[in-house]
């Protein structure tokens, strides 16, 4: 089979070190693919929400499977494109369509779902520009901290949590009629703010069957002990040590099952992954969002652990058959500790010499920001490389990143190096 993955980031540079594994892959394509995937795949450069380039591609490269790694061309509508197109209809596409890619598209629609089926979420209600006095008087109801949240896709940032009730309503009023975020803030979802701890479950599906993946934590805040910006992912492990077989149960029974019951109901096509982001509130499990695709770096945790051939896996949920697959995960711990670039997540600069990579033995590293110039690796991007290590648990494997990421650099180069101390 040949494969295209869509992407550029860890995500994808671990997608193609798992998939350049199975002996079901003949040829491997990554667009547009960093330094890393080059040396696994063949790059091409194309714009991933350029449906149009895609499906040249496509049809010049000859591909069977094609494996959507980011939000963006999904919520845009790539797997309907695909479907609607008599060349492409055949081509298996990994992701779901338009309609499902909405529960990550739209937080009023996420929220409208998980109503409908009853899957425990805070309590919410919606607002547009009309409504942004209501909006205010929605909030004097609340207590502090107030959660506000733009409807559509903000690249991680549109998610505010004020302290402060006048403040809170100025950004309220800064989203819905000064357009904060673009189109994307046109409806704001405020929200009852949950206070717990967070973990991310993985399931795959093919809209019908599903499997749940290991579960994984991510540290988003730039600074260490959880301070600062939000950024798109600063670090990882998996499992979440704190998942017991029990509150599993809990989530399985009480929000994956009636979330692909849901899909079903609604007749939605969804083949591909439900990034479940959850918190746990007195041993309960509560839903914050749906993402629908992998998490980076989750997924530099998530799918080095899979032992079973990835390919085989996604061709059982291309073909609607996954309750014929077996999942088969290492129990080991993995970590990943991202470097990134200096300043990120505000204003960095990029073409910065990598070096030190070549030394890494024991560790993998997952490129996210970088390309190859004249034989250099340079920095690319925010997030630059993911360093993911197995240990006997999350502390042995953490100890492992923690000496491999010494032996990288980069000017201005970045990392936390409190990762896991939450959990001791
Ligand atoms: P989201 O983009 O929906 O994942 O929100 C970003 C982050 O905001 C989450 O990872 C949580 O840390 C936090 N958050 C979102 N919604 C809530 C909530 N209702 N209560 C507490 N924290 C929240
Ligand atoms: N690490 C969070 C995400 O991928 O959305």
């Amino acid at each position: 089979m040949n494969i295209l993955i869509l992407g550029s980031g860890g995500r994808e540079h671990t997608f193609a070190y798992k998939i350049a594994q199975s002996e079901l892959c003949e040829k491997l394509y990554v667009a547009p693919g960093n330094a890393g995937t080059k040396n696994l795949a063949e790059n091409i450069s194309l714009s991933v929400t350029d449906f149009q380039a895609i499906k040249n591609t496509v049809l010049e490269k000859d591909i069977h499977m094609v494996i959507v790694g980011p939000e963006d061309p999904l919520v845009e509508g790539i797997y309907d494109f695909f479907q609607q197109d008599s060349a492409l209809k055949a081509v298996k596409i990994i992701g779901p369509s338009k309609k499902g890619a909405l529960l990550e598209g739209s937080k009023e629609r996420a929220k409208e779902f998980m109503a409908m089926h009853n899957i425990p979420t805070a309590a919410y209600e919606s607002f547009t520009a009309k409504s942004v006095e209501a909006g205010k008087k929605f909030l004097e109801t609340l207590k502090a901290p107030y959660v506000l949240k733009a409807d559509g896709l903000a690249g991680g940032k549109g998610v505010l949590i004020l302290n402060d009730l006048a403040e809170a309503k100025q950004e309220l009023e800064d989203m819905l009629t000064n357009e904060k975020f673009g189109e994307a803030s046109k409806t704001v979802v405020i929200e009852e703010f949950l206070d717990g701890i967070e973990l991310s479950v993985f399931v795959l599906t093919d809209g019908k069957n599903y499997k749940i993946l290991p579960t994984a934590k991510d540290y988003k805040r730039i600074g260490e002990g959880d301070t600062g910006l939000n950024t798109g992912g600063m670090g990882a492990i998996s499992p979440v040590p704190f998942a017991s077989e029990e509150f599993m149960q809990k989530i399985e029974e009480r929000i994956v099952k009636p979330t692909i019951k849901g899909l079903q109901e609604e007749s939605i096509v969804y083949k591909g992954f439900v990034f479940i982001g959850l918190i746990k509130v007195n041993d309960n499990p509560y839903v914050i969002e749906y993402n629908v695709r992998m998490g980076d770096p989750e997924t530099e945790v998530v799918l080095p652990r899979l032992q079973t051939d990835l390919v085989a896996l996604l061709d059982k949920v291309a073909e609607g058959k996954l309750n014929e697959a077996e999942l088969e995960i290492d129990e080991r711990a993995a970590t990943t500790i991202m470097t990134v670039s200096g300043g990120y997540p505000e204003a960095y600069e990029k073409g910065k010499e990598i070096t030190g990579i070549e030394n890494i033995k024991d560790s993998i590293v997952f490129h996210a920001g970088t390309k190859e110039v004249n034989g250099k690796v340079l920095t690319d991007g925010g997030r630059v490389i993911a360093i993911t290590s197995f240990g006997k648990d999350y502390n042995a494997a953490l100890k492992k990143s923690y000496q491999n990421v010494e032996k990288l650099h980069f000017d201005k180069m970045y990392y936390r190096k409190d990762l896991g101390k939450d959990l001791n």
